[in-house]
């Protein structure tokens, strides 16, 4: 197993689904980078320092992960990190198509970076960042799925 890992995701927002990852990774490397894409093209409804700010609250208590920002390629940054292998997330198997073509294309970018698959506990399987803020949205409750700081983000984003 190499020491490090990079999970890299857009996080916007970071919810219990992803901690449960990153839980799961730092019980078994030595330090895990969660690493927030600017990902523009995904026009975020947070802002990258937000999703930063969210992660480091929600993730605070694990002391082998650290959280960063990133605008360029994931591999390109793995690579500046030290890093060698790629953390994502597998929910069901629709996940898996998408996953799988990120994964053959970061191959192909950087062949010296391998990626690693790793699924969530079952009641995280159906959460997704774009259905919290939807219902977060409409008013319906979503602390069974986020962390009471990302909770009280949704609020503020609901009222602007
Ligand atoms: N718990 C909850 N939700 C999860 C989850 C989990 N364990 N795993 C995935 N998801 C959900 C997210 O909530 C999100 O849902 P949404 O789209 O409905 O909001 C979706 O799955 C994916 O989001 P996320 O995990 O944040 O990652 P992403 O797919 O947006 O990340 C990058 C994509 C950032 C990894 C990819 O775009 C990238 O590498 N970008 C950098 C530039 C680059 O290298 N490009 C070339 C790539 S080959």
């Amino acid at each position: 197993m190499p020491a490090s890992i990079l999970y890299p995701g857009t996080f916007d927002p970071i919810t219990n689904g992803h901690a449960d990852i990153v839980r799961r990774a730092a019980r078994l490397f030595d330090r895990v980078v969660v690493a927030i894409a600017a990902n523009p093209g995904k026009t975020p409804a947070f802002s990258l320092e937000k999703r930063v700010e969210l992660a480091r609250a929600v993730l605070t208590d694990i002391r082998n992960v650290e959280v960063c920002g990133f605008a360029e390629l994931t591999v390109a940054f793995a690579r500046r990190q030290g890093i060698q292998a790629i953390l994502r997330g597998l929910r069901a198997v629709s996940d898996f198509e998408f996953e799988f073509q990120l994964a053959a294309m970061n191959r192909h970018l950087g062949p010296d970076v391998e990626t690693i698959f790793m699924s969530p506990a079952e009641q995280f399987t159906f959460i997704s960042s774009s259905l919290v803020r939807e219902i977060a949205g409409l008013g319906g409750d979503v602390s069974q799925f986020v962390h009471p700081a990302v909770q009280a983000e949704l609020q503020k984003l609901k009222k602007r």
